[in-house]
């Protein structure tokens, strides 16, 4: 099967290009490396934008692509909440413009990141689909505009799509050759890891007066290689003719900011210095998924906990000190 990987130069599409090469898919990749890096792709690489309709129309044209996995997007709430439009514009837009030239192309099926940051605030843990959705920031208010994008378009032109709702997302190939590599980076694990390298002298801990058993904030950690075993599977899913769906995509295991140091110095054998610095806005204090749906329905459960997380995350800061 001909695959497209829309944003695979960046963390989690390299990784699925990496992935589903080594199962025998046909990839290729598009991608316009505004945060991506040509060295985390070996395959057939497209250096373009999805919102150049042109752009695309020519390469569904060229290529016989029978499905799309989507992960171009911003990402980064901070950033989302003073650069708003740029976000709707990359985001949305983007989206928009790839839903129709596949309309086009007549290729209906499609897998695509969205985010826990669709949920917004809740109280009770686990977090299941049904939650209510209310984001608290423009990045997860795209996110929710892409999947009813989807919705609209399923009912108009007959797409079919899953949904994944990722939680956070962290960990590497295991032989650290491709990994996380973002400018700035802002993810609590990689500057975990950047601080044990000694390029940063301490990990600022964003608050640790929040209702949580340590005081600090609580997040559900999936390895990127497990995350990708998901993509595959929605992916034969769609194949096989079942209908669109949505999933979180988390462990249902949380890690409070100062167990996550705590666990990387035990990984490193490095004493990481820590600082208690103020929250961040925008931080809700817990984040847990249920992975129950995802588990019934496409069979998929995480095979890495957190320590394998932290160590092939590891790997590749080892390697790449300075980033790609
Ligand atoms: N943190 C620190 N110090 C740092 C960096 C992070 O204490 O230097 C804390 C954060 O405050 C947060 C936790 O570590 O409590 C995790 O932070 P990340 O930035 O690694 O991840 P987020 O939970 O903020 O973000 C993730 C995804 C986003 C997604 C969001 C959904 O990376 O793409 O979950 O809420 F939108």
């Amino acid at each position: 099967m001909k695959v497209l990987i829309a944003g695979g130069a960046g963390y989690i599409g390299s990784h699925c290009v990496k992935i589903m090469t080594e199962q025998g898919y046909d990839v290729i990749v598009v991608d316009n490396l505004s945060t991506g890096h040509r060295e985390a792709v070996k395959e057939k690489l497209y250096v373009g934008d999805i919102r150049n309709q042109a752009f695309l129309d020519e390469l569904f044209q060229k290529e016989k692509i029978e499905a799309v996995i989507h992960f171009c997007a911003k990402s980064l709430v901070g950033v989302s909440m003073t650069e708003p439009l740029e976000y709707f514009d990359n985001n949305v837009s983007g989206t928009m413009v790839l839903l129709q030239a596949m309309a086009k192309a007549n290729v209906k099926k499609i897998v695509f990141s969205s985010s826990a940051a669709v949920y917004g605030d809740h109280e009770e843990m686990p977090i299941t689909e049904e939650y209510l959705t209310n984001p608290t920031n423009p990045y997860g208010e795209t996110k929710l505009m892409m999947e009813k994008m989807m919705k609209w378009a399923e009912i108009a032109h007959g797409f079919k799509y899953v949904s994944l709702r990722y939680f956070n997302v962290a960990g590497a190939y295991t032989d650290g050759s491709i990994g996380e590599d973002h400018q700035p980076e802002t993810h609590l694990i990689p500057i975990v890891l950047q601080t044990a390298l000694g390029k940063r002298d301490h990990i600022t801990v964003y608050g640790n007066d929040y209702n949580t058993a340590d005081g600090t904030c609580v997040r559900d950690y999936i390895h990127v290689i497990d995350l990708i075993d998901a993509h595959i599977r929605a992916l034969n899913y769609l194949s096989s003719g079942n209908i669109s769906e949505i999933f979180n995509l988390g462990s249902e295991d949380g890690y409070s900011v100062l167990e996550i140091i705590e666990a990387a110095r035990a990984v490193t054998g490095i004493n990481i210095k820590q600082e208690i610095g103020p929250r961040r806005a925008g931080d809700p204090a817990k984040l847990i998924a249920s992975s129950e749906k995802i588990g019934r329905v496409l069979g998929w459960k995480p095979k890495f906990g957190i320590k394998e997380i932290i160590r092939d995350a590891w790997s590749f800061h080892k390697k790449h000190p300075e980033g790609y």
